[in-house]
């Protein structure tokens, strides 16, 4: 029986054509020769629902091209259409969406999002970053500006964003036949918004959603990204490989919370995890291995080394590393965030090659084992306060999260650590955070 804990995990799904892996497409050929085909994409977010997934995390990198002939990447196609397809085929995944404040217009981003959470009752998250990727600003015929600019304009176009979505008052709609009123039009403000970057006088002739508007999602890391997801966002997706790390980053955002007059438990800290998964460590290394090329392999042996300030040569790669090299790191605030992981396993003894299939130089830390082993990696983290809620990258759908929802979850339900059942039907109910409509009144100008 589930122990049905006060505070439950929130659990969010990457989503890449076919997986998180840039190879995933391998094990899903028939499909890919269709590419880009949504039924997987739909397939993947249905798996996510049955798995009681709060949130769905649709990522945006516009105009950047694969590095080798091998890769399909993830974050290509735009993400406000393929979001509402996969709305009108889900009826309680929350939906988190990508859109940059820099470069795009506050008026039609304030449109799209407003739209979609009106018809998917609710389930849409913002996930405001200010776009930091030179390739993608120059498609826009912009360039990426100082982290102060961006943060400074990002400021302001949340906030005009806001203010747009509640331009409609609660009560304005009636739909009254004996009356014949639709709607009070006295009550739809017209807005007069001009800023240092954008500006807007308009209106957005749509009522509120069941949550009133949609959430605020960031997912960044720089000290600037932490107070302005203190300010705005209910959900913050960083990058931490410990459990240490996560533990300061969360409370660095609880802290930046605080100091806007808000409520740190409003704020939720996502933390990433790769979970590979086997009926045991050595199947869940030799499958992870699968999707891992020679130019990538390469390159981590080649990080390992500089981590560990060695160089290593073919000779070296199915060779534990040797201790005299592990006792001579010197680990500072400088040295490489994920040094910890990769000590702690070449301790074990694993080999250079079992390391880099560990996935110990990834952009987030990996969880490999059988399902409880994954499962004991979340449950120690969440209740350690390394983090609210974690965003799954599975190698593939098909198989390894599949593997996640048959088999994680019901472990995570039993603990009484995750939901058994959706608590609602918006995602603010889903993720435990206030109702809001219209800018936050607390903070100050
Ligand atoms: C987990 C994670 C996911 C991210 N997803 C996106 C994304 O989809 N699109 C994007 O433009 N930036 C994305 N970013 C980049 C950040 O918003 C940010 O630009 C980056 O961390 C650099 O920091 P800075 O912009 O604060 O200087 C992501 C960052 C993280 C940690």
């Amino acid at each position: 029986m589930a122990k049905n804990k006060e505070k439950q995990m929130v659990l969010g799904l990457l989503l890449g054509p076919y997986g998180a892996n840039s190879k995933a497409w391998t094990e899903n050929v028939e499909s890919a020769k269709n590419y880009p085909d949504i039924n997987e994409d739909i397939r993947a977010a249905q798996l996510a629902e049955k798995g009681k997934f709060q949130f769905m995390f649709f990522g945006d990198f516009p105009a950047i091209k694969p590095a080798t002939s091998d890769e399909l990447r993830a974050m290509v196609l735009d993400p406000i259409i393929m979001s509402g397809i996969v709305a009108s085929h889900t009826k309680h995944l929350g939906l988190a969406i990508t859109k940059a404040t820099s470069w795009n217009n506050v008026y039609d981003v304030a449109r799209e999002f407003k739209t979609l959470d009106a018809v998917s009752n609710g389930r849409v998250g913002w996930n405001a970053v200010t776009g930091a990727n030179e390739v993608s600003a120059n498609a826009f015929g912009a360039s990426v500006g100082s982290s102060k600019e961006r943060y400074e304009e990002a400021y302001e176009f949340v906030e005009f964003v806001q203010e747009l979505w509640s331009v409609w008052d609660k009560d304005a709609l009636q739909a009254d036949k004996d009356s014949g009123i639709f709607a009070d039009y006295e009550k739809v403000r017209t807005v007069s918004l001009k800023g240092k970057y954008n500006e807007s006088i308009g209106t957005l002739p749509i009522p509120p959603s069941p949550q009133g508007q949609p959430v605020i999602v960031h997912a960044g890391g720089s000290s600037n990204s932490i107070a302005f997801a203190g300010r705005y966002a209910n959900v913050f997706i960083g990058e931490v490989w410990t459990i240490e790390q996560g533990q300061a980053m969360r409370q660095a955002l609880r802290q930046a919370a605080v100091d806007n007059g808000r409520d740190p438990d409003e704020i939720k800290f996502i933390a990433g995890l790769m979970p590979l998964i086997g009926d045991n460590k050595r199947e869940a290394l030799d499958r992870h291995a699968k999707f891992i090329d020679e130019k990538t392999f390469r390159q981590r042996i080649a990080h390992i080394g500089y981590a560990l300030n060695t160089r290593f040569g073919p000779q070296d790669i199915d060779q534990p590393i040797n201790k005299e090299i592990l006792d001579r790191v010197v680990v500072t605030p400088y040295s490489d965030p994920r040094i910890d992981n990769v000590l702690k396993l070449a301790y074990e003894g694993w080999t250079l090659r079992d390391l880099v299939y560990h996935s110990v130089i990834d952009y987030h830390p990996a969880a490999v084992g059988d399902a409880k082993a994954t499962a004991d990696h979340l449950t120690e983290w969440f209740e350690a306060g390394a983090a609210d809620g974690f965003w799954i990258m599975p190698d593939t759908y098909e198989v390894d999260f599949q593997r996640f929802v048959d088999e994680v979850v019901p472990i995570l339900q039993e603990r009484g650590v995750f939901h058994e059942d959706y608590e609602g039907e918006t995602l603010r109910e889903n993720l435990n955070i206030p109702y809001q409509y219209g800018r936050d009144e607390r903070l100050e100008s």
